[in-house]
């Protein structure tokens, strides 16, 4: 048997506000039950001013590093389609905030919110090269749709951070992926703009599509069948996505999409996407830690991962849940990164959306905000500079 390998560690950020949905729903006249009930969302977090995917990035793996040492971290991997700028990679200023060791690589990865799986393929590959080493995964994204617009209800915003490395204390990442392209533009944000621009109905259709995709490559790469998981994490752009997909899924098995199995395959992954929103790269990630945090013992049991990004590719991968993981889950701090986030009302959202960096190279503070441990205290000559509290 091969070397077992996969994610040893996994923490979690979001941001400092949250926007219930009733207050969106208020505000547009919209029905609420078609939020709570017809995507599944109960609100989305919402980031500060002086608040980007680096400060959450960096909150989310400062715990991998307290608990796990640095030493063995020689790649840092940070996927992102929020990326702040076109050069650097947002992982080096991560690799600082949170005193990594020099001798080490630092890339960023994009391809929608597919990108976090891409990353976690990679570390593997680098691990069972020098099975020595770790790798840290983040996943950082805020996702911004126009106000007013379908896509606004499925805004959100937060970090996934994994320590990938041998003999796991989380999940065991298994060897066939099913995989799945298709050149569709169903969502894409040209590098000048700020917000996504999203064909609502044609991004749900090519999701089902790259499911389908994805599921039969796995199939005939000699996968798992459906009967063995215990679970199925789906990349959630709205909860009731995974829903949708899982039907699909079913149907191509041949299998009744009845309530109870809808329950028991997803029930336990969808509560903190529910409140967090579209976190896109971190989104299957948020779920696999509601899962984990949720379920009753899980000790090696398979569970499901389709990791879908928009334009797009999808990857269909199985992976064991280790012997002893409980020990290792970070439920308190999962909670407390929900629980801790303050309320805005629809003005006070209105301002933050419309809130970007200035770009004409001067010197200029954000105001402070946020109260986490990681802040963007401003901008000068177009270089953007953190602090830590
Ligand atoms: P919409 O068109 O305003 O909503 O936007 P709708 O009219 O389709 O309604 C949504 C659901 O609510 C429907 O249920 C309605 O029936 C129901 P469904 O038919 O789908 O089962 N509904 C109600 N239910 C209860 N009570 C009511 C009520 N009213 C309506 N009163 C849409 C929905 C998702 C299109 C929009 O929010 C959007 O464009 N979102 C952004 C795109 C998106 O998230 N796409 C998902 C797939 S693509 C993806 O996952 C990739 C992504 O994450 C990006 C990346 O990869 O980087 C987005």
């Amino acid at each position: 048997m091969s070397l077992p390998i996969g994610i040893h560690d996994l923490s979690f950020a979001s941001t400092e506000f949250v926007l219930p949905h009733t207050a969106l729903a208020a505000h547009n006249g919209t029905d609420v039950a078609k939020y709570h009930v017809g995507i599944g969302q109960q609100s989305m977090s919402v980031p500060a001013a002086d608040e980007d995917i680096v400060t959450m990035g960096a909150t989310a793996a400062a715990p991998l590093v307290d608990r796990c040492g640095k030493d063995r971290i020689r790649t840092v991997v940070f996927a992102t389609e929020s990326s702040i700028d076109q050069a650097k990679s947002a992982g080096v200023y991560v690799h600082s905030l949170i005193g990594l060791v020099p001798s080490c690589r630092v890339v960023e990865m994009k391809q929608a919110c597919y990108a976090a799986t891409a990353a976690l393929q990679f570390a593997i590959g680098l691990i069972r090269r020098d099975p020595s080493q770790q790798v840290l995964v983040i996943a950082s994204d805020v996702s911004t749709y126009e106000p007013d617009s379908p896509g606004e209800a499925t805004q959100g915003a937060a970090a996934a951070a994994m320590l990938v490395g041998a003999d796991p204390a989380l999940v065991r990442i298994e060897e066939p992926s099913g995989l799945f392209t298709a050149d569709v533009m169903d969502f894409w944000r040209p590098n000048y703009r700020e917000a996504a621009l999203v064909n609502g109905r044609e991004s749900v259709g090519a999701y089902l599509r790259a499911v389908e995709g994805a599921w039969k490559d796995y199939t005939k790469q000699g996968g798992r069948s459906w009967e063995e998981f215990a679970a199925f994490v789906y990349h959630q752009p709205f909860t009731k996505m995974a829903y949708k997909a899982h039907r699909h899924l079913l149907s191509l098995c041949g299998r009744p999409a009845d309530r109870d199995t809808l329950e028991r395959d997803l029930g336990r992954t969808t509560a903190y996407n529910a409140v967090i929103g579209n976190s896109y790269t971190a989104s299957m990630y948020l779920g696999l830690a509601t899962l984990l945090d949720q379920a009753d013992d899980l000790t090696d049991r398979p569970l499901a991962f389709l990791s879908y990004g928009s334009g797009s590719v999808a990857e269909f991968f199985a992976g064991t849940v280790a012997a002893g993981y409980r020990t290792h889950l970070r439920t308190g701090a999962n909670h407390e990164v929900i629980a801790r986030r303050r309320p805005l009302d629809h003005a006070g959202y209105r301002a933050l959306h419309a809130w970007s960096l200035p770009a004409d190279g001067g010197d200029h503070s954000t105001p402070a905000q946020t109260t986490g441990p990681y802040r963007l205290a401003g901008v000068s000559g177009h270089k953007r500079l953190y602090e830590t509290r």
